[in-house]
């Protein structure tokens, strides 16, 4: 699932050749990194890292250890995928940017994480809205390096495949909004993010933990499907899972049932609260637009 809106692409950018394969794939150019570009990732790197010490789930700190993502620089995928493969089996390939739902979904299903290769911009150092290099690498692969997680996206990508049928990709996309980009997980020390989206954005990581205003409810797999979400600022409401077993284990099964309960079910606000939430926090609803 392509989760940001399309940029627009201007500069001429070793990372995003003109030329790419029939399944979108391109080689990362490593070593056309510039020493800023090097020096970007790693001032981002050393500010997430430091306000995710106590925020981000066990699990994503641990991928990326194991992944030796760190601050030294832009990872090269090469190495990356040395380990990574080691671990569950999954590459991670390298795309010149937003690529086309079934080929999005058709690396997941083969254990292939499509990656931009290109870092942000200075002056878009704080927010950018597209995924970048650093979204996509320090936010999403440190938990693709966990067994149970890497088979849920794994199985997220046959039904991405399998939604695209059906015509009911509105309705998966929101699975993977609500989990894979702005997932909270439930753990003894209490809530922490596991969601890309949050991990690679330092207002979302404190707001999402710790602003008032956000709703923090219960995974459904169902009452999620039928949620909208906002593209254009934090979230409204955040869906908090208690392992990633219980991820796998729900999603796993056919969702023909659910997306045919969903044809007579209104569909949601990102802020509605029913009665049947499991409610960890019920927001102020008042979200201000950042
Ligand atoms: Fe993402």
């Amino acid at each position: 699932m392509q989760t940001q809106p399309e940029g627009g692409f201007t500069a001429p950018n070793p990372h995003r050749p003109a030329e790419t394969a029939a399944d979108f794939t391109i080689t990362q150019a490593w070593d056309a990194y510039t020493p800023e570009e090097h020096d970007r990732w790693r001032r981002l790197f050393e500010r997430q890292a430091e306000i995710l010490k106590d925020r981000a789930a066990p699990e994503f700190l641990a991928g990326l250890d194991a992944l030796a993502i760190a601050a030294d620089g832009i990872p090269d995928f090469r190495r990356l995928n040395d380990e990574l493969s080691r671990r569950t089996g999954w590459q991670i390939v390298a795309v010149p940017g937003l690529v086309p739902e079934a080929i999005f979904f058709d690396h997941l299903a083969h254990k292939r994480f499509p990656s931009t290769c290109f870092i942000r911009r200075e002056d878009q150092f704080d927010y950018i809205q597209e995924p970048d290099v650093f979204h996509d690498v320090f936010g999403h692969v440190p938990l693709l390096s966990n067994p149970v997680f890497a088979d849920y996206m794994q199985a997220y990508g046959e039904g991405g495949l399998k939604a695209l049928r059906l015509g009911t990709l509105d309705q998966l996309a929101r699975l993977y909004w609500y989990t894979v980009e702005f997932g909270l997980i439930q753990t003894p020390q209490g809530l922490r993010i596991y969601g890309a989206g949050i991990v690679s954005s330092e207002g979302e990581s404190r707001f999402s933990l710790e602003s008032a205003e956000p709703n923090r409810l219960g995974f459904d797999v169902r009452r999620l499907l039928r949620t909208r979400y906002r593209i254009d600022d934090f979230q409204e409401t955040y869906f908090v899972i208690d392992s990633y077993r219980q991820l796998f284990d729900a999603t796993l099964p056919d969702f023909t049932p659910h997306y045919e309960a969903l044809k007579t079910l209104p569909e949601l606000e990102p802020g509605t609260v029913l009665d049947s939430d499991r409610v960890f926090t019920r927001g102020t609803g008042r979200v201000k637009r950042h």
